[in-house]
C-alpha cells in the first residue's frame, strides 16, 4: 500500500449516533474515513462495533486525526451545537493548513455559522455549515444535505457528499451547494420549521378523526396509509400510520394512548419563528405549530383548565349532517390545504433570508434536494420544484397554477373542517390559522386601514391614501383636517 492510500478522504469528529452513522455511510461508499471523538472510549467502541465494515482510521488526538486526512483536508464535525462546536472548530483550525475544509454538520444556528465562516476565512480555512436531515437512519443510509460556505469548498466536497446523500426518484442526489456562509444552516432551520407544521397538521387530522369522527387509532392508521397513496404521499404520513398501528405491550392499549401528550422541541422550530418575526414574514403555520407544542407541555395550566373552562354548546359528529366518509375526505383536504400554506410560508422565509443576507438561494433546487432523505420528503416536493422551475420569482407557492387548481378543489372542504372543528370544540390551530392567512391574502381590504388610523390617532404615525401619493396625518385632537406631509 502506498502511503497515500493510508490517508482518508474525509474525517468525522464526534462519534455519537449521528457522527457514527455518517462515518459508516462514507465508508460504505468506499471512502477511507478518519474518526475521532473527544473521549477515546467512544472511538474504541466504534472500531470494535464497525471497524470491520469499512476503511476507518481511528485517532486519539485531533493532531493525529488531521494527519490522517488527504489534502485538502476535509473534516465533518458532529458534536453538540454551541460551545462544543466552537471548541472543535478551533482545535481543527489550529491543526490544519491553508485551504483545508472544516464542515459543521450539526444543527447550528445560522448566525453562528456566519460568524464562524468569517473567523475561519481570516485563517484561510474553508468553513462549511451543512444542514443534514434524515435522522439517524438518514445519516446511515442517505440524508438530504444542505451545505453552505465558499463555492471553492463545494468543488472538493461536492462529489464526496453526493456519494453519501439520498437519491431522488429521478436519480438526482439530495445535496447541493445552497449559497455562502450561513445559508445551509438557514435552510435546514426552515426545513425543521416546516417539519413542525407538517407534523402538527397530521396531528390535527388525527385529532378530528379520533375525537370528532370517533375512529380508533388502527382505523385511522388505515386511512393515513390510504392517504399516503395520493397527494399526501410523504414520510411523515407513512410513519404516522405505523405509529397508530402500534399496541403497547404492557397495557394492550394503542401506544398513542399511553404516550404523554406533551411535545418536546430542541429549538430549530423556535429559531425559524424568531427569524420570521425579525424578517417580518408571516409564517403563521410554523408559529402555531411551535406554540401548539409549548401549549401541550404547559401541563399545570392544562390540568387546571381541563373540564373546567366553559365549552359553550358543542355539536357532536352526528349533528354535523355529513357522512363519516365525507368527513374523512374533507379532513384530508383540510390537511392538504394547510400543509400547502405551511410550505408556501416556509419558502417565503427562505426568499426573505436569501434577500436579507445576499445568498441568492434557488428555491427550485432546494425543493429538489428535499425530495428524499429528509424528514419532510414527499411526492409534493416535486410539484414545488416544478412551480419554481417554471417561475423562479414566484410570489407565493399558492399562486402557482398547479397549486391554484388544487386549492379550488380543497377550499370548500377546508372551510367545512374549520367549522366542524370549532363546533365540536376540537383545537385545530394550524388548519384554522392557515385558512385565516389564506383569506387575508385573498382579501380586497384588510383591517390594516383601521390599525393605520389608530396609529395616526394616538401617535401621529401618519398614513398613506389609496387615491393619491404622499404621507398624510389627520389632526385628531384638533379640527380633524388632513395635512399632507410630503
Ligand atoms: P447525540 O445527541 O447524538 O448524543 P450530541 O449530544 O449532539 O450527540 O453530541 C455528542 C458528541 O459531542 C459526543 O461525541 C461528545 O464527545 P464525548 O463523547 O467526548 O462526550 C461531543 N462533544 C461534546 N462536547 C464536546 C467538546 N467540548 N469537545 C469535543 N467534543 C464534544
Amino acid at each position: 500500500m502506498s502511503s497515500e492510500s493510508n490517508l482518508a478522504q474525509i474525517g468525522v469528529v464526534g462519534l455519537a449516533v449521528m457522527g457514527s452513522n455518517l462515518a459508516r455511510n462514507f465508508a460504505s461508499r468506499g471512502h477511507t474515513v478518519a474518526v475521532y471523538n473527544r473521549s477515546t472510549e467512544k472511538t474504541t467502541r466504534f472500531m470494535e462495533d464497525f471497524g470491520e465494515t469499512g476503511n476507518f482510521l481511528p485517532a486519539e488526538t485531533i493532531e493525529e486525526f488531521v494527519s490522517r486526512l488527504e489534502r485538502p483536508r476535509r473534516a465533518i464535525i458532529m458534536v453538540q451545537a454551541g460551545a462544543a462546536t466552537d471548541a472543535v472548530i478551533n482545535q481543527l483550525a489550529d491543526a490544519m493548513d491553508d485551504g483545508d475544509v472544516i464542515i459543521d454538520g450539526g444543527n447550528s444556528l445560522f448566525t453562528d455559522t456566519i460568524r464562524r465562516e468569517k473567523e475561519m476565512a481570516q485563517r484561510n480555512r474553508h468553513f462549511v455549515g451543512a444542514g443534514i436531515s434524515g435522522g439517524e437512519e438518514g445519516a446511515l443510509r442517505g440524508p438530504a444535505i444542505m451545505p453552505g460556505g465558499p463555492k471553492e469548498s463545494w468543488e472538493s466536497l461536492g462529489p464526496l457528499l453526493e456519494s453519501i446523500a439520498a437519491v431522488a426518484p429521478d436519480g438526482t442526489p439530495c445535496v447541493d451547494h445552497i449559497g455562502p456562509d450561513g445559508s445551509g444552516h438557514y435552510v435546514k432551520m426552515v426545513h425543521n420549521g416546516i417539519e413542525y407544521a407538517d407534523m402538527q397538521v397530521i396531528g390535527e387530522a388525527y385529532q378530528l378523526l379520533r375525537f370528532g369522527a370517533g375512529l380508533e387509532p388502527a382505523e385511522i392508521a388505515e386511512i393515513f396509509a390510504e392517504w399516503n397513496k395520493g397527494d399526501l404521499d410523504s414520510y411523515l404520513i407513512e410513519i404516522t400510520a405505523e405509529v397508530l398501528r402500534q399496541v403497547d405491550a404492557e397495557t394492550g392499549k394503542p401506544l398513542v394512548d399511553v404516550i404523554l401528550d406533551a411535545a418536546g422541541q430542541k429549538g430549530t422550530g423556535r429559531w425559524t419563528v424568531k427569524q420570521a418575526l425579525d424578517l417580518g414574514v408571516p409564517t403563521t403555520a410554523i408559529g402555531e405549530a411551535v406554540f401548539a407544542r409549548a401549549l401541550s407541555s404547559s401541563l399545570d395550566q392544562r390540568k387546571a383548565a381541563q373540564g373546567n373552562l366553559p365549552s359553550g354548546t358543542l355539536a357532536g359528529f352526528e349533528e354535523l349532517g355529513i357522512s363519516r366518509e365525507d368527513f374523512i375526505e374533507r379532513v384530508r383536504k383540510a390537511l392538504y390545504a394547510s400543509k400547502l400554506v405551511a410550505y408556501a410560508q416556509g419558502f417565503d422565509e427562505i426568499r426573505a433570508g436569501s434577500e436579507e443576507y445576499g445568498w441568492d438561494i434557488d428555491r427550485g433546487r432546494l425543493a429538489t434536494i428535499w425530495r428524499e432523505g429528509c424528514i419532510i420528503r414527499a411526492a409534493f416536493l416535486d410539484r414545488i420544484k416544478e412551480a419554481y422551475d417554471k417561475d423562479p420569482a414566484l410570489t407565493s407557492l399558492l399562486l402557482d397554477p398547479y397549486f391554484h387548481t388544487e386549492l379550488s378543489d380543497l377550499v370548500d372542504a377546508w372551510r367545512d373542517v374549520v367549522i366542524y372543528a370549532t363546533r365540536q370544540g376540537l383545537p385545530a390551530p394550524v388548519f384554522t390559522s392557515s385558512l385565516a392567512y389564506y383569506d387575508s391574502l385573498r382579501a380586497e381590504r384588510l383591517p390594516a386601514a383601521i390599525i393605520q388610523s389608530q396609529r395616526d390617532f394616538f401617535g401621529a404615525h401618519t398614513y398613506q391614501r389609496v387615491d393619491k401619493e404622499g404621507t398624510f396625518h389627520t389632526e385628531w385632537s384638533g379640527d380633524r383636517s388632513e395635512t399632507k406631509l410630503n
